[in-house]
């Protein structure tokens, strides 16, 4: 670790992609033919893309390298092997199906152990895991600690499981096979990028020990996680990062994961696992909907580039400017005097929209609202993560059910932005703070079944 205050980026910048200049006028146009959805604006319309972290990364001169010498054979590709031995090498399973995407190695997973009746928990399931279980007729759950939904409350493992309501679970449905699997999103993505601490992941696995369940990791940031627990938790300070990580993987029988995050690739996913009874039925979901096993669904120089950006991401520098330059944005912030979730995560820095925008009640989208003056103000692209991704309607009295909380996600891709590119977001938040009293709310003008937030119309309210 530096002494200096200063975190350089650690990497030099050898080909540039230019960004495309825009007025609020501009700006104004965009949004209005996009329906005010930020999913529907041309990315060449933004000039600052903070919507995800997911496979929006840079590539290393290394990985680039690897990629030429990908091996592009139906079956048994050379690139498959080296994939498969960065990923046994980091977490030890014995099964690997490289995947399209991580969302892919979840529609394998629950649809061979999901059905009606069953139940999945974690501490929060993300929304496409969310949306993949109950597509299989299963009920997801989320059991995050307490200090977990409170986004003032700052808290050095926000994303940890809650023991005692994962126990009361196990309990009620012993014995009857109802849960197939229990979860551990690390980091903690919706409820803020937040890690969850080693002793936890220890006991969650204990406690499925207990009542013969198996623990699988939702392992896409993964590495940002073992960082925080370097950070973080004692007896783990000295550690290097690849140990740590292997611990984490010690402790589960299996792992989905999306590559486009903590792998370094922007395409990419896995599922990984050690049940040799669930190696035929995956293997032949993977043969029918993603390709031989061997390729998944990526090019043999996908995966070439995956097994490199697996060894990059646990190196000690790259996290320490990843988690250091997120930190940076996020205090920025809170010296600002805008109300952010605390601890800053690791991949994000996110606003708590209910707190900066108290005029505007959860059915009216507090989390959009900020999300499209932002975009006005500064052409920067951010992303909902509230109501409008997570509210329901009751069945029977078509009652608005809000979202947990009301958030708007800044997502920091990989060795993207530089310090120049964050200062300039900053001071455009500044900006919108300072006349957030003139954000008005909105409502859904037209919305699909499932994952309404990606295709949404939407409108101001004019009150
Ligand atoms: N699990 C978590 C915790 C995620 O954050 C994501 C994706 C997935 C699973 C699904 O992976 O996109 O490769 O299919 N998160 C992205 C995001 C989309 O913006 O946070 P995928």
């Amino acid at each position: 670790m530096t002494k200096f205050k200063t975190v350089i980026e650690p990497f030099k910048i050898k080909m540039v992609e230019p960004i495309k200049m825009t007025t609020y006028a501009d700006r104004k146009k965009f949004l209005d033919t996009a329906h005010h959805n930020i999913f529907s604006i041309k990315a060449e319309d933004i000039l600052i893309d903070l919507l995800t972290d997911s496979g929006t990364g840079a590539m290393s001169a290394a990985q680039w390298a690897a990629m030429m010498e990908g091996d592009e054979s139906y079956a048994g590709c050379r690139s498959f092997f080296k994939m498969a031995d960065a990923v046994r090498d980091l977490t030890g399973l014995k099964h690997i199906f490289p995947t399209h995407q991580g969302r892919a190695a979840e529609r394998i997973l629950f649809s061979i152990i999901g059905g009606e009746g069953k139940v999945i928990p974690n501490n929060t399931h993300f929304d496409t895991t969310r949306a993949n279980i109950e597509y299989n007729k299963t009920e997801a759950v989320d059991y995050v600690i307490a200090e977990g939904k409170d986004p003032s409350l700052d808290y050095p493992f926000k994303g940890n499981m809650d023991l005692k309501k994962l126990e009361e679970l196990f309990e009620k449905y012993k014995g009857t096979k109802r849960i197939p699997v229990c979860m551990l999103t690390i980091t903690n993505n919706s409820g803020g990028g937040q890690p969850v601490s080693m002793a936890n992941i220890r006991a969650t696995k204990k406690l499925c020990d207990k009542y013969n369940i198996p623990l699988f990791l939702d392992a896409c940031r993964f590495a940002e996680n073992a960082y925080f627990i370097k950070l973080r938790e004692p007896g783990y300070e000295n550690m290097i990062i690849k140990d740590i990580v292997k611990e984490m993987f010690s402790y589960c029988d299996g792992a989905t994961m999306s590559s486009k995050k903590d792998a370094l690739v922007n395409m990419g996913g896995f599922l990984a696992f050690n049940d040799d009874k669930l190696f035929t039925e995956v293997q032949n979901i993977e043969i029918l909907t993603e390709g031989f096993p061997t390729y998944g669904g990526l090019s043999g120089r996908d995966l070439a580039a995956l097994a490199q950006g697996l060894r990059e991401v646990v190196e000690e520098d790259y996290l320490e400017y990843r988690i250091k330059s997120t930190q940076y944005f996020g205090h920025k912030l809170i010296k600002l005097g805008i109300p952010v979730l605390k601890p800053i995560g690791g991949h994000a820095v996110y606003i708590d929209a209910k707190a900066m925008l108290p005029h505007i009640p959860p059915e009216q989208f507090p989390g959009h609202a900020l999300c499209c003056a932002l975009y006005l103000e500064g052409g920067i692209r951010s992303c909902e993560i509230g109501s409008l991704m997570f509210g329901k309607e009751d069945a029977q009295t078509g009652a608005f059910i809000p979202a947990q909380m009301e958030l708007l996600r800044m997502a920091i891709p990989r060795r993207v932005y530089t310090q120049s590119h964050i200062d300039y977001v900053i001071e455009v938040l500044d900006e919108v703070n300072k006349n957030k009293n003139k954000i008005k709310g909105y409502e859904i003008v037209e919305s699909p079944p499932f994952l309404r937030h990606f295709s949404a119309k939407m409108r101001p309210k004019n009150i």
